[in-house]
């Protein structure tokens, strides 16, 4: 069976080759980048993938990506995913190579949420629900065999993404009580084990399906820095503080919110040709995410549960030993 995994330079992509590439050799692994140096990484670490280019925003490499594979991962990044063009790209891509038996969609929306419910500025964000409910009615609409993974917790490595520095520096945690709510935390490798496991079942259990992930307490930020207190041996404080999500994803330039690697360290792309985005991100990302109703709202009611896995902090810590690592 071939699987091609669309984003697998990505965190939650990269992990998912991983478990597939060790737990199931029999997979034969496509694996996509739309960057040279992705590709290389790529090549690099999974000596035994198919590694090819591909941009969700160029059909052309999407059909060649996806031909000959009965399914398909996507992952779409935060703040830089325009799900008008990217999603509608990849429907096409799909129905135009025939004989796909699975797309396997990633997703965050809190239950009952909708497209409705986000402001403009919030849906300019491009971040999380943001994303996810813009895609998710043009996939329902599109009678592609669909299998839906819906993680609307918040993911382990938002801690070294967002956290890591300022806990590092001066062991202190800075996240705006505004965006504060005790908050289901899921570990990266659980979802990565889920998504495997929804990728190498028989498609037919799976397909028309959806899967909400949870976990099965709920920590605030205060709880997880005194979690990592507990794990550090030191105490951290959590300070109400914006900087770290500003530096994050809320005043970063502008290539910052179309790719995710700054110019310096970018190579030309894997398409000179690409066409420029229109997109423009909102001076006020952060304090549109910040305010944002589905990073607040969680609602513990479960759509399907998968009985595969359940995360907490404390478990997703002894999992991967941050502190023998370095991490923090
Ligand atoms: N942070 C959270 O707490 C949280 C919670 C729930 C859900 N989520 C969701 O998780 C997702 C992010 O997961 P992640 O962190 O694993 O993603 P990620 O690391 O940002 O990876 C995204 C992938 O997209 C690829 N990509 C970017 N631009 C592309 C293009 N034009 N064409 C083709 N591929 C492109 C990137 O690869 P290349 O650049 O190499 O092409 C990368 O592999 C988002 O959808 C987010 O809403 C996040």
């Amino acid at each position: 069976m071939r699987i091609t995994l669309l984003g697998a330079t990505g965190n939650l992509g990269r992990l998912t080759a991983t478990l597939l590439a060790s737990q199931h050799p029999a997979v034969q692994l496509r694996l996509t980048s739309h960057r040279k140096e992705g590709c290389s990484a790529l090549r690099e670490a999974f000596p035994q993938a198919e590694v090819v280019a591909a941009d969700w925003y160029d059909e052309e490499t999407l059909r060649d990506a996806v031909a000959g594979t009965e399914k398909i991962l996507m992952v779409t990044p935060d703040f830089a995913t325009d799900e008008t063009v990217v999603t509608p790209n990849l429907i096409r891509a799909v129905r135009a190579v025939g004989g796909i038996k699975q797309v396997v969609r990633f997703i965050a929306i809190p239950p009952g949420f909708t497209v409705d419910q986000l402001t403009p500025a919030q849906l300019a964000t491009r971040c999380g629900a943001a994303l996810h409910t813009v895609a998710k009615p043009l996939l329902d609409a599109s009678g592609l065999p669909i299998t839906y993974v819906n993680c609307a917790c918040w993911i382990m490595f938002n801690l070294p993404w967002f956290m890591a520095e300022d806990v590092k520096a001066s062991r202190r945690l800075l996240m705006p009580a505004a965006a504060d709510a005790p908050r289901q935390w899921v570990s990266e490798d659980d979802i990565a084990e889920v998504v495997a496991k929804v990728l190498t079942d028989d498609a037919s259990r799976h397909v028309g399906r959806e899967y909400l992930l949870s976990a099965e307490r709920r920590y605030s930020f205060a709880q997880v820095a005194e979690l990592l207190s507990e794990v550090l041996g030191e105490n951290v404080a959590y300070v109400d503080d914006d900087s770290g999500v500003r530096r994050a994803m809320g005043d970063r330039p502008r290539w910052a919110t179309t790719m995710s690697v700054p110019p310096s360290r970018r190579s030309r792309g894997v398409y000179p040709r690409r066409r420029k985005r229109s997109f423009s991100a909102p001076k006020t990302v952060s304090a549109s995410w910040i305010n944002c109703p589905a990073n607040r709202t969680e609602s513990p009611r479960a759509v399907e549960r998968t009985s595969v896995m359940r995360s907490s902090p404390s478990t997703s810590c002894r999992k991967r030993p941050m502190t023998s690592t370095g991490c923090w």
